[in-house]
């Protein structure tokens, strides 16, 4: 396990870039989810899952706001070092935030080693294809590995008028099967595709040597990522047609808030199991103390 910026481990064997890579003609498939904190991470991780991505999306999911392009480069960091510490063998991805890399290659590789060193990244992963292909290889040159993100680009999402499904019609079909090869021709390891029609994505898929992770982009894909909370069923409001919910834990987490809030009403909460024994005085209370019982928590678990 990692603890932040100390680069220690215990250990669990990591998922590596090259294995990743290889999964494109072994399989199986790459499963990926997004986490933004440490007890997400926890969970995701205890599901055996391949790979974590932090994603700028953690500016709608965990700040609220409705859209990505306030993120900055420290909130991905802080959100990094959380996650890194849940995590032992998943690879963990960081998003590159609006505005941390377009303006050019150089500050696209300061922002990428930024956030290998004080995020604790094991890769970046940035949106764009073409025009993007020269910082992508300028960061994979200093040795930092890059995840690509075409189709839809949310961070794009006033130039594209809405978050809307790419890729529809010839033209805008060829361009993101020319975004997807400029991005794995400058070392991209492997390339997101979100929100584009199956059969664009497939074509995109048989014509690359590394893997694509899609999230709206149909089965044929060599990977899938979804967003964790989308995932869980803790998303409130509409969420993306691809956004499966494998469960309904928001009703689960509404449910235990209610209790809890009759429980306290009632008078019912906290009962003899939830407090501490009553004071019987200084010896009692130093064998209570001994017997670890005084402790709040047990103590130095992390
Ligand atoms: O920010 C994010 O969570 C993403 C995924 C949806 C791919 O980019």
């Amino acid at each position: 396990m990692y603890t932040a910026n100390t680069g220690s481990r215990a250990s669990v064997r990591k998922v590596t870039v090259p294995e990743i890579r290889a999964r494109k003609s072994s399989g199986p498939k790459i499963a990926m989810v997004t986490a933004y904190d440490y007890t997400m991470a926890c969970l995701v991780e205890a599901s055996g899952v391949d790979m974590i991505l932090v994603g700028d999306s953690l500016g709608m999911v965990v700040q609220g706001l409705t859209n990505t392009i306030p993120v900055t480069l420290d909130e991905i960091c802080y959100h990094g070092r959380a996650v890194m510490r849940g995590v032992g063998r998943a690879h963990v991805v960081g998003d590159m935030p609006f505005m941390s890399y377009q303006a050019s290659p150089i500050q696209a590789v300061e922002s990428a080693g930024k956030m290998m060193k004080e995020g604790c990244f094991e890769s970046v992963k940035l949106e764009g294809g073409e025009v993007f292909a020269e910082h992508v290889h300028r960061i994979v040159r200093a040795g930092i590995p890059v995840v690509g993100h075409v189709g839809l680009t949310p961070q794009s999402v006033h130039a594209l008028g809405g978050f809307k499904v790419q890729g529809r019609g010839d033209d805008a079909a060829e361009q993101v099967v020319r975004d997807a090869r400029a991005l794995e021709a400058a070392g991209a390891f492997c390339i997101v595709l979100e929100a584009i029609p199956p059969d664009v994505a497939e074509r995109v898929t048989r014509e690359l040597t590394v893997p694509t992770i899609g999230i709206g982009a149909g089965a044929g894909c060599d990977g899938q990522v979804l967003v964790c909370t989308d995932l869980l069923g803790l998303s409130r409001g509409p969420t993306p047609k691809f956004a499966k919910r494998c469960a309904e834990l928001g009703d689960a987490a509404i449910g235990a808030f209610k209790q809890y809030v009759n429980e306290v009403r009632a008078g019912a909460f906290p009962d003899a199991e939830h407090s501490y024994k009553p004071n019987h005085g200084e010896v009692e209370d130093e064998k209570l103390a001994a017997s670890g019982e005084g402790c709040v928590v047990v103590p130095f678990m992390r």
